[in-house]
């Protein structure tokens, strides 16, 4: 791979961001986040550890910002909130909902731009998508980094054991409609149609794109938050909404989709 072409090039970080930027187009239609109301966002704040008052945050891979307006309403909660995107269109739409003590920059999560600056807490919901493993390296060490000891890490990363296990309900409907199990798993996969899924490395193509993403084992995603020093990590299920689950095509299986909503601090420095 010449040097252009590594994951934390320009070229490459022009490309991924031109692929969310398609996406920003009709971004809650496209990717069905399911953070699109005051009601799922208020849902998602109250998971939230309580941050010290006037908390500086970072929503890193704040898309289209739904969650900087969210925080900008409890403002007696949070201050000095930043957005970081690598995607110019969602950038502008982010500023949109922005005031003065809001700024939305665009620039790389694993490169941020704030030398020697330190927040509270950063927040990183449905953002450490990326499917290269030294780019996730980089991502999570710069999140280390950039919190002040002590500070708040939130996450909420896809679930690779929830995307299974909704495989693996669909393959008992299809046995209990008596196919056999050759044929039952044929008709998973099927389902799966152009999203190329790799149950191994937990790799799976968002629908009607070319972007590959990374689902995290429960264990999985502690351990490489230890890794950079995080502490204290608790990874819980998030569940959405059984609407959510079959407007991706999904079973909903007994349990519904799930995501992993992570919380740790960063340790003591040195
Ligand atoms: C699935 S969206 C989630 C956005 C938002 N947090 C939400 O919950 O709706 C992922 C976002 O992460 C951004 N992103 C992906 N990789 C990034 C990177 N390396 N640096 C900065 N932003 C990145 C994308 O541009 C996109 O806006």
């Amino acid at each position: 791979m010449s040097t252009d072409e590594s994951p934390n090039s320009p070229l490459c970080n022009r490309r991924l961001g031109a692929s969310w930027d398609t996406l920003s187009e009709n971004y809650f239609g496209r990717i069905l986040s399911p953070f699109g109301t005051k009601r799922s966002t208020n849902a998602l704040l109250e998971l939230m550890p309580s941050f010290p008052p006037f908390a500086r945050v970072l929503d890193a891979g704040c898309g289209n910002g739904y969650l900087l307006d969210a925080l900008r309403r409890r403002r007696n909660v949070f201050d000095g909130v930043v957005g970081l995107d690598l995607s110019h269109t969602m950038c502008t739409t982010a500023r949109q909902t922005r005031d003065s003590r809001y700024s939305v920059i665009q620039g790389d999560m694993a490169h941020p731009p704030f030398k020697g600056q330190r927040f509270d807490a950063v927040i990183a919901i449905n953002s450490l998508l990326s499917a290269d493993r030294r780019k996730r390296d980089n991502i999570l060490r710069s999140f280390s980094w950039l919190l002040r000891p002590g500070g708040h890490l939130v996450m909420l990363v896809p679930s690779l054991e929830s995307y299974n296990e909704q495989l693996m309900y669909l393959r008992e409907e299809y046995m209990a409609e008596g196919c056999d199990e050759r044929t039952a798993i044929a008709h998973v996969y099927d389902t799966l149609n152009e999203r190329l899924f790799d149950p191994i490395g937990g790799y799976v193509t968002i629908a009607r794109t070319t972007l590959r993403v990374k689902l995290y084992y429960r264990q999985e995603i502690a351990t490489y938050l230890e890794d950079v020093g995080m502490r204290g990590t608790t990874v819980v299920r998030y569940s959405y909404p059984a609407a959510m689950c079959r407007s991706l095509g999904m079973t909903c299986g007994r349990d519904g989709l799930y995501d992993w909503f992570v919380t740790c601090r960063r340790g003591p420095e040195g």
